[in-house]
């Protein structure tokens, strides 16, 4: 793994210097910042330029979904504006994957991690049903995982409890990165299986996206680095 630690924390706010603050407050300390929708269709690319600007890697989670011509041109454009991991939707399919990996190649020569979302962790079976899906669910995202792989994809954002079953059929070198993270001191809010920093990392997990642990807290660089305590007791 490249980066310092295995924190990424989720600059979760459509306000620039909001997220400029946090990511100035962790940035020393973190292996990097992970910023979504809510901020680029805010902020657009200059304001995730500036975030880049700070020198810390940026996870760009926009998971991309359409066809393969116009994924590859968006992956082409957030590649060039240089973040460090990026991910499409699997279930776009094996040329819509395919695209977005020989984008991110042809662009530069330290391409960005690609990663897949396979089955949102806010579906359920009844969900994956109404939409003609298979189920269960870890049938299916054990397929968009191994297609993902397939497909030329470093790895996958999964929740808590697919660590080890993905880790065991996807194999040592694929990038796991799991959310639905909680120190055991911090409150759980809406997730529902949530598992701690070190729990998580213990079973396999690659990259840990942390939001309001951290940037809800009182002082959140202290609460990086209690996190960052706990990782080091393994
Ligand atoms: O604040 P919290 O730690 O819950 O933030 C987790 C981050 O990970 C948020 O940006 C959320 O959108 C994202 N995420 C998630 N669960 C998923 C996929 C992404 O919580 N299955």
């Amino acid at each position: 793994m490249k980066y310092k630690n295995p924190i990424f924390v989720a600059l979760d706010t459509s306000d620039l210097d909001q997220a400029l603050a946090w990511a100035i407050a962790v940035r020393s300390l973190v292996g990097g910042v992970k910023v979504g929708l809510e901020f680029f269709s805010s902020n657009g690319a200059e304001g995730l330029k500036r975030i880049i600007d700070l020198g810390v890697p940026v996870f760009l989670d926009l998971k991309f979904h359409d066809i393969p011509n116009t994924v590859h041109r968006a992956v082409g454009e957030v590649v060039d504006l240089g973040v460090s991991i990026i991910n499409v939707h699997a279930s776009g399919g094996k040329a819509m994957m395919e695209a977005a990996v020989k984008s991110s190649k042809d662009k530069r020569h330290d391409p960005p991690l690609m990663a897949a979302v396979t089955v949102l962790t806010s579906l359920d079976e009844n969900d994956l049903v109404m939409v003609g899906q298979a189920t269960p669910v870890v049938g299916q995202v054990e397929r968009l995982a191994l297609l993902a792989k397939t497909c030329g994809l470093d790895g996958v954002v999964c929740s808590p409890n697919e660590i080890s079953h993905l880790r065991k059929v996807c194999g040592d070198d694929f990038l796991l990165i799991v959310p639905g993270i909680r120190p055991r001191w911090s409150s759980s809010g809406d997730q529902k299986r949530v598992m701690t920093p070190k729990e998580a990392y213990s079973l396999g997990a690659d990259i840990l996206v942390i939001g309001r642990p951290i940037t809800g807290a009182e002082n959140p660089t202290s609460a990086v680095e209690r996190i960052v305590e706990e990782l080091n007791t393994i």
